[in-house]
């Protein structure tokens, strides 16, 4: 096996250049020394990252792709670890690590070299399309630490109190292909390319480790996690993101999706990340009026108001009532649902994404919501909204829960380090 470790920084700020690109020899797979518990010659993102122009810095206090102002396009993806190995879970999030801090800056996943008789180092698509805000955030799920009864890696005592899987909801019709997973990564960039190429590439590293589980690629934002953003529509038409925790909010951060110091030392920084596909029946949906259709949110659907106002940021007024004595925000309306107003507080950060996976046999469009969201605990926050959400929105009779994870996503890693290294390191 090559070594893959021959990657020194680039100066010229996360461009590439032909001098590196032809630099020495690097491949896939499995070769990082774990013994230091340093990625070796890994870029120095946290120098100059800010600098360069569609570069999000990998390495910090919290991963990326949480906080991070959210891009346009997601490539997601649930695996399997391979085998009963520890060490293989620590080298795979020390190699992906290696790569995704490269990958984040616009580099190759390893310095590419011309040998002629070896498989390219890269894979290649997204040479020349800079690092377009790339983020790629890691999490365990629940299988990673008990898999039925089992503890597969020696990891059960470290498996946080909040990492439950989640519980079955009303209504739910969770396909076993789009559930669960041993690590879930969430990629996201402003170029569906440079996305593509971010997972092409850590399956492509996982060879012999790990095994996709289910995947799913998301084409529109549908959040905003700053106010700055313009607040971007879903596949049904409505803005969609509006009241969201945002991450420039350091103390709603800290509020509501930084972990603390209430879980294990290794989730201190961390979060959790909750994903459901939803299939919205675009059909019955696109055939409702639009009366209904602003019923059934509690908004407006082209200014986005809430129905209590005008403009989209009026605050939600759910005592205001029509002439005849009704709510005007109706009781069984998604928003008076899903506010944390009669959810004791609780809020989310949410960042998903449309999906579209063509016709289906009955002719019909496969389309929806990839709904991700980020919290301190689910137990908390996602769990008792959603079953808020399960057992009284209108918004059910157009949208069925298909896919679903959850996983505890670990602080970000210093310059050097790799993600997890708290929960895997010391077993090296
Ligand atoms: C296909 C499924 C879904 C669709 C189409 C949808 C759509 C929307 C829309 C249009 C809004 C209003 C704009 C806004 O404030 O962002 C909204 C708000 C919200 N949704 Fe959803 N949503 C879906 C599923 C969920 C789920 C599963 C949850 C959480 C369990 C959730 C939580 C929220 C929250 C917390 C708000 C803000 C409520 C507020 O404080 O006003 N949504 N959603």
């Amino acid at each position: 096996m090559k070594d893959r470790s021959n990657n020194a920084a680039d100066p010229e700020g996360g461009r590439f250049s032909r001098r590196k690109l032809f630099g020495a020899g690097a491949a896939g797979g499995l070769g990082v020394a774990l013994a230091s518990g340093m990625v070796p010659g890994t870029p120095d993102v946290a120098v100059d990252a800010a600098a360069a122009a569609g570069v999000v810095p990998y390495f910090g206090d919290h991963q990326s792709g949480v906080a991070t102002k959210a891009q346009q396009g997601l490539e997601f993806a649930a695996f399997d670890v391979v085998g009963t190995e520890r060490s293989t879970v620590a080298e795979l999030m020390q190699t992906w690590s290696q790569a995704a801090a490269r990958m984040c800056r616009g580099y190759p996943v390893a310095e590419l070299d011309d040998d002629l008789l070896a498989p390219p180092a890269d894979s290649g698509e997204a040479l020349d399309s800079g690092a377009a805000n790339l983020t790629v955030t890691f999490g365990f799920g629940p299988s990673l630490f008990v898999l039925d009864g089992e503890d597969r890696f020696g990891l059960a005592h470290h498996m946080p109190a909040a990492l439950q899987p989640l519980p079955a909801f009303a209504g739910d019709a969770i396909e076993a292909a789009f559930a669960g997973g041993d690590v879930g990564v969430q990629v996201c960039a402003d170029d569906p390319l440079v996305a593509f190429h971010a997972i092409h590439n850590l399956v492509r590293l996982a060879d012999g480790a790990a095994e996709v589980r289910w995947s799913q690629t998301g084409f529109a934002r549908t959040s905003s996690t700053r106010r700055q953003q313009v607040t971007p529509r879903n596949v049904m038409g409505f803005k969609d993101g509006t009241i969201n925790v945002h991450g420039n909010d350091p103390v709603a951060m800290a509020n509501h999706v930084w972990a603390g110091s209430e879980g294990p030392s290794w989730m201190s920084g961390g979060t959790y990340m909750v994903a459901r596909r939803i299939r919205i029946l675009l059909e019955a949906w696109d055939r409702s009026s639009l009366g209904d259709q602003q019923q059934t949110i509690g908004r407006q659907k082209y200014s986005g108001a809430p129905l209590s106002g005008t403009n989209e940021f009026d605050p939600l007024d759910l005592t205001a009532l029509d002439p005849s004595g009704r709510p005007l925000i109706p009781a069984d309306s998604h928003v008076r649902l899903a506010s944390a107003a009669v959810n004791g507080g609780a809020q989310l950060l949410r960042r998903g994404y449309s999906y579209y996976e063509g016709i289906d046999q009955f002719g019909e469009l496969d389309a929806g919501l990839f709904f991700i969201c980020y919290q301190r605990d689910p137990r908390r926050q996602f769990v008792p909204i959603q079953r808020r959400l399960a057992s009284s929105d209108a918004l059910n009779q157009y949208v069925r829960h298909v896919g679903s994870a959850v996983f505890a996503c670990p602080p970000g890693a210093s310059r050097g380090g790799w993600v997890g290294r708290g929960l895997l390191g010391t077993f090296g």
